[in-house]
């Protein structure tokens, strides 16, 4: 194992430079799918790798691929990167962190004039985050054959239903000529902050990541009838934000019901007409159930059915639960967690192994290539939130550990 280093200085300097893209008056950063930021980040990224010697592709789902050569073009490249969409609260370092780190692993190659065996890419997925356009990863599970690609084009935005990600890709310029995915990755490593607790509190710079927490997503649509707020007495309405209401509470009960490790939310909410003085006729919302464990989200996928079932029935009402998007436990590569352990070890870091609680493309690259993560900690563990904030030395320490991980790769024969 390799023991190389980092310009931590310049990474973090890159990082506050592309959070200037979205900056929010909090702190943090907006910078949404296939918006205006979106693509002035994606330029920026696109000038900074071609400063650092790579040619970059963009494919037809705008995700982009800067190539740094290896001595032998004939290898398949070993692969690293992560997002640069953010939350409409995000933080500076959610997604652009991984990709950032890519950019500084090139970067001090080149200071090195080090020439791996393969080509290395560093990549930057299309609409990681999944809340403009849900569900999430959806640039790479267009890549790894998840996702239908004309499907996944035709994504609408949760805001604005007559745009689509394809068509908000082209208009900022980013819908590529590349085809999408069907091509041999040596191995996938992605950076990324924790966005829990678990790391500062043990006081760790380092989550050696053996894998990644299951998920499942819903869209729930519970009808009543509107009615006048005045003239209709409580025994007759047919109240479907009351109904609603219960099935949050509901998700609520379940994550706790599954403790510690299971999360349940709902973060969209729906309600129609939204009128002061009308009873609501509809509400739309959405769930997402995680779990390290598949037969826990099975469980929990009866619990909430039921409980549906209940709230919709104790007001008279219709709930409709689709389930939108899922991805089992997923574990990561044996070989390539091992390197960054030893990575970590070779470079004195102490850690310790962790599962992701979030999603990332991580995920879906699993599916095709060998995949790990390094996590680094994050201030309070808070993330999806504008005061997100990370320590540069862990920010350097995972960037290092990424280095070294990679050329582990890059340089097999
Ligand atoms: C991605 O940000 C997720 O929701 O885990
Ligand atoms: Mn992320
Ligand atoms: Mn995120």
């Amino acid at each position: 194992m390799r023991n190389l280093t980092v310009n931590g200085e310049r990474l973090w300097a890159s990082l506050m430079e592309l959070a200037q893209i979205g900056a929010t008056a909090k702190g943090g950063v907006c910078r949404l799918a296939a918006s205006d930021l979106d693509a002035e980040a994606r330029r920026l990224f696109i000038r900074w790798c071609g400063e650092a010697g790579c040619t970059v592709t963009v494919d037809r789902i705008g995700n982009m691929f800067a190539r740094r050569p290896g001595r032998n073009p004939d290898l398949p490249p070993v692969m690293t990167g992560s997002h640069l969409d953010t939350q409409p609260t995000g933080g500076k370092f959610d997604g652009a962190y991984g990709v950032m780190a890519g950019l500084e692993v090139v970067r001090s190659l080149n200071d090195l004039g080090y020439e791996t065996e393969a080509p290395i890419e560093i990549v930057a997925w299309t609409n990681e985050e999944g809340s403009r356009f849900s569900p999430a990863m959806v640039g790479s599970g267009a890549f790894t054959g998840v996702f239908d690609l004309s499907a996944a084009l035709a994504t609408p935005d949760n805001n604005a239903n007559d745009l689509t990600l394809g068509a908000e890709l082209e208009r900022v310029g980013f819908a590529g000529e590349a085809p999408v995915g069907g091509r041999v990755v040596a191995a996938y490593f992605e950076a990324h902050i924790e966005q829990g607790p678990i790391l500062e509190a043990a006081g760790l710079p380092i989550g050696v990541v053996t894998g990644a927490q299951g998920q499942r997503w819903y869209e729930i649509t519970v009808i009543g009838q509107e009615a006048h707020a005045g003239p209709t007495p409580m025994p007759r309405r047919r109240d479907a934000l009351v109904g609603a209401a219960r099935i949050i509470d509901a998700v609520n009960r379940i994550g706790h019901a599954h403790a510690p490790y299971a999360c349940a939310t709902v973060g969209f909410v729906q309600v129609s007409p939204n009128s002061r003085n009308t009873i609501p006729g509809r509400v739309f919302l959405t769930v997402d159930f995680r779990h390290p464990q598949d037969e826990v989200l099975t469980a929990m996928d009866r619990e909430l059915r039921a409980a549906c079932a209940e709230a919709a029935a104790s007001q008279n009402l219709e709930a409709d639960v689709k389930e939108f998007w899922y991805f089992p436990p997923t574990p990561f590569d044996q070989r390539l967690v091992n390197a960054v352990r030893e990575a970590t070890n070779a470079q004195g870091f102490a850690n310790q192994d962790i599962v992701s609680g979030a999603g990332h493309d991580a995920v879906y690259m699993a599916k095709v290539a060998p995949t790990a993560m390094i996590f680094v900690p994050c201030v309070g563990g808070i993330s999806h939130n504008e005061i997100e904030d990370a320590k540069p030395e862990d920010l350097t320490a995972g960037c290092a550990v990424l280095l070294n991980a990679v050329l582990e790769c890059a340089d097999r024969k």
